[in-house]
């Protein structure tokens, strides 16, 4: 980490969740690991860098009053302060977004530095945080490159399921290209096994492939399949404020503990 004895300020660490499979829990994850490493003391931001605004929605954002998303930081280069929402959680904020960036990922391919946009506009705030989750759309298209170029850090969550294991190639190869062309920092920082039932024999044995896969950057903490984490966006709350003593809300309080320690380790 960049150190702080001549009292500079650390940057935050930005960790961008990316998988191009829909519904692996990348929106679920912004949202209860970001509300967990703040109730840990960590300042964090969220990005929401997906059309579908779920991580906005799952902080009880709402929409329709909002001033400036993150469609105006990318594409009318608005200030990043002028879109950060408080939350319920003092410590957490988030840059929200709505239908509109739908636009962006079309916009932007005509536009000069369309990879670096969010890089340039997270410069601002780096030093105002410790964490910065970045949520991105189910695909490999430039809202998902420009989280990848602004991060440290790629996190993938992937659903134990038969078809797990299917594009993952494709995604790392993805990182790799951004790392080699535009981004020397970037690392696959783990690849969180989501919506784990280990009663299931097929889970099991997805869960030992993707360790053969990726055996040093797998999480040890697995997020269980737990409907009060399903339940909790519909109330705008993150699960450690809807139901803190559900088994989703344990086990995204104790990745972010497996994050934190990360610090000194593979980062
Ligand atoms: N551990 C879990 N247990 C039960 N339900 C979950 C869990 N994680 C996510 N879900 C539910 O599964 C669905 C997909 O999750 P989520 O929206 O986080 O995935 P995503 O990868 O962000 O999807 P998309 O690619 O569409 O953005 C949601 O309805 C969510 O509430
Ligand atoms: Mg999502």
């Amino acid at each position: 980490m960049n150190g702080s004895s001549d009292g500079s300020h650390r940057r935050a660490r930005i960790i961008a969740l990316v998988n191009q499979k829909g519904g692996v829990g990348k929106s679920t994850t912004a949202v209860n690991l970001g509300a967990a490493l703040a109730m840990i003391g960590r300042r964090v931001l969220v990005v929401d860098d997906d059309p579908q605004g779920n991580a906005t929605t799952g902080f009880g954002i709402e929409k329709s009053a909002l001033r400036a998303s993150i469609y105006e930081v990318l594409m009318r280069n608005a200030p990043l302060e002028d879109a950060i929402c408080k939350t319920e959680i003092d410590l957490l904020q988030i840059v929200p977004a709505t239908i509109n960036l739908a636009g962006a990922e079309i916009e932007l391919v005509s536009e000069l530095s369309r990879e670096t946009r969010l890089r340039d506009a997270l410069q601002s705030v780096v030093e105002q945080y410790d964490y910065v989750l970045v949520d991105s759309p189910p695909s490999l298209g430039l809202l998902t490159i420009n989280a990848l170029v602004a991060a440290g850090e790629a996190m993938i969550p992937v659903q134990a399921e038969f078809y797990a294991l299917e594009g993952l190639s494709q995604l790392t190869g993805v990182v790799n290209r951004v790392r080699e062309a535009l981004n020397p920092r970037l690392h696959v920082s783990g690849v969180l096994v989501t919506m784990y039932d280990g009663r299931t024999r097929l889970a099991v044995e997805v869960l030992a492939e993707l360790a053969r896969f990726f055996p040093e950057q797998i999480f040890k903490t697995q997020i269980p399949r737990n409907v009060r984490l399903s339940e909790a966006p519909s109330y705008g709350k993150p699960v450690m404020l809807f139901d803190p003593k559900s088994r989703g809300a344990q086990a995204y309080a104790a990745l972010a503990r497996e994050v934190a320690e990360l610090a000194g380790a593979r980062v």
